[in-house]
């Protein structure tokens, strides 16, 4: 549970079942605090059958009521669940017309209550659960144990990831591979649809039609060292730090730079229908969808592809015009976000080609898509994401460099770009062995209540990044805007409390950037600088300035995002915030 609480946080609760009996045990707030109650409850967890939950309310606040696992009526069946059942309004209406009173406002109390009302009637786990799911609309990760049949729990999903750990003699169920790696490695994936019963010795597959269903088993490959902190206070800086081998990670064997050239198998059967495609929408969520903006300047500026970003949650509910002739790329870290799941459905079923760059091996994007990339950059555990970033940024950078020179472009100038490419690894090591100046800005502005980005071109999103993270994990408000679009409103804002961060690369709009600071300098604005090394000007105009080394355009990114990662961990630390797990947030949103 520990290892899953960086998906949910406000709520955690165990169920376990001992000499035919059913424990249960739930509290408000962090795994460490249900562990402090089991503690006082000796013995609770001696059993061999049970089930975890820790929660990020959708239904519900987070109290130790609406904790899971939720019971039935009859305390026949204990129930956890990820998702949202759309329906419960109406479902539980009739349970109460029927005499049921429920505890809490959840959903999930709505379902324990329905498929314990079935169990009655049918006696069989997995058939009660069969039968109130078919009443059941909207998504579900669920596992389900009785009393009344001990030696067995029974599994179903669509929409929520579940896996299923195979051991020896034991058998393991979880919503992602870091909670079961220590026992096994051996996965089957559970597809949308599916349920399963699982015992000690026995796994069984079938759909909700109760059609039996066979599965391969998978092995996965993480290591348990990847989901450890190894010594660094928080995952967060564990990963930020990770970023020079992440980066080079998410290149090895696909760039080849002597022949200024890229190879990317998992693109290779839609390679025609990237070609021939008459435009490439990328789309995503939070810093996915930032990754995707900056991938729309490289494959426009770069390979000359037509491209377009849309917020997977919009692209879904439009109706967007999208045919065959699309390719719709979907970015996402998990490779579980329900609304980017949502709008590779919608471009799949639309007849588009739809391709995945995502972080998780196995996960649904990555299953349902026709091909795509791993951005391999290992387990990401803080909840803000910080090396998913750079890594996708990378992926689309070797993406653009593959379509530039499959579309005419030399030799020559694809060594160039693809030497660039690999001299980053080295050029974010350099950034991030020079922190000093970084943590005297985050002790000058900790106490900040707002804070301004600003950023041109393909550092645009640099600035949302930068803004993003600081909110994410600081509470801080921050905005992100174009630099030059400030003057239209945001300058409202700018007094002499004002921190303003601006990333000014010596590019060709450097000098419109400067005009930009020097606005925002008349007016008193506190001016904190990401410049390049040999950049002798900005000292002038600038309270503070952060060094990042000369970087080509488009792929300035990878590297000047890197300051402002450690800027907002730096500021959330001095304010004592909860880095890894900040309010409110989830890792992993399956919920649209
Ligand atoms: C959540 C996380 C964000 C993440 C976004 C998209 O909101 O808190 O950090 O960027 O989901 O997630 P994905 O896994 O699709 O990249």
């Amino acid at each position: 549970m520990r290892r899953l609480e960086y998906r949910g946080y406000d709520s955690a609760g165990i169920a376990v079942l001992r000499d035919g009996e059913l424990y249960v045990c739930k509290r408000a707030g962090k795994v460490a605090d249900l562990a402090q109650t089991l503690g006082e409850n000796d013995g609770l967890l001696q059993a061999f059958v049970g089930v975890g939950h820790t929660r990020w309310a959708t239904h519900g606040e987070p109290n130790d009521i609406n904790a899971h696992p939720h019971l039935d009526q009859k305390k026949l069946v204990a129930v956890v669940h990820n998702g949202i059942i759309e329906n419960f309004m109406a479902i539980k209406t009739k349970l109460v017309r029927d005499g049921h009173q429920f505890l809490g406002g959840s959903d999930t109390e709505v379902l324990a209550h329905l498929i314990g009302v079935m169990f009655e009637q049918c006696g069989d786990l997995a058939s009660a659960v069969r039968a109130a799911l078919a009443e059941v609309k909207g998504t579900y990760g669920i596992v389900v144990l009785s009393p009344k049949t001990p030696d067995r729990i029974v599994v179903a999903r669509k929409g929520s990831p579940l896996i299923i750990g195979v051991g020896d003699h034991e058998n393991f169920v979880a919503s992602d591979a870091s909670a079961i790696v220590a026992h096994t490695r051996q996965v089957v994936y559970l597809d949308d649809g599916e349920i399963a019963e699982i015992t000690s010795e026995n796994i069984r597959t079938m759909t909700i039609d109760d059609v039996t269903v066979e599965k391969s088993v998978h092995q996965i490959t993480i290591e348990l060292s990847q989901i450890e902190r190894g010594g660094y206070d928080h995952f967060m800086l564990k990963e930020i730090n990770e970023q020079p081998d992440t980066i080079l990670n998410a290149m090895r064997g696909r760039l080849l730079v002597e022949e200024g050239d890229v190879k990317l198998g998992g693109l290779q059967n839609t390679m025609g229908k990237l070609l021939s495609a008459r435009r490439i929408v990328l789309t995503a969520c939070g810093t996915s969808w930032h990754a995707a903006l900056v991938g729309e300047y490289m494959l426009e500026q770069i390979a000359r592809v037509p491209a377009e970003v849309e917020y997977a949650s919009e692209f879904r509910y439009r109706d967007p015009i999208v045919n065959i002739d699309d390719v719709v790329l979907l970015i996402s870290q998990s490779g579980e976000t329900a609304d980017t799941l949502s709008a590779l459905r919608e471009a799949k079923q639309k007849g588009a080609t739809v391709l995945g760059i995502v972080n998780v091996v196995g996960s649904t994007i990555a299953r349902e898509s026709h091909g795509g990339v791993f951005v391999h950059a290992g387990p990401e555990i803080g909840v803000a994401s910080t090396k998913a970033f750079t890594s996708q940024l990378t992926v689309l950078a070797l993406i653009t460099i593959m379509l530039a020179r499959a579309r005419g472009m030399n030799r020559e100038r694809g060594v160039m770009l693809a030497r660039e490419l690999a001299s980053l690894p080295e050029k974010v090591a350099q950034v991030l062995q020079n922190t000093e100046v970084i943590q005297k800005i985050a002790q000058e502005f900790k106490d900040t209540q707002h804070a301004l980005y600003l950023g041109r071109g393909a550092n645009f999103p640099v600035a949302l990044e930068g803004a993003l993270k600081l909110k994410e994990i600081s509470y801080i408000h921050a905005e992100g805007y174009p630099a030059a679009e400030m003057k239209h409103g945001p300058i409202a804002l700018i007094d002499k409390n004002m921190p303003v961060v601006f990333i000014v690369p010596r590019d060709g709009i450097y000098d419109k950037v400067m005009s930009n600071i020097q606005e925002v300098r008349a007016r008193k604005g506190r001016i904190i600088a990401v410049a390049n090394d040999d950049d002798t000007e900005i000292e002038d105009l600038a309270e503070f300035v952060i060094r990042v080394p000369r970087t080509y355009g488009f792929f300035g990114p990878i590297v000047n995002i890197i300051p402002l990662q450690l800027l907002a961990y730096y500021i959330a630390v001095a304010r004592g915030t909860n880095v890894d797990q900040p309010r409110n947030l989830a890792k992993s949103v399956t919920v649209e």
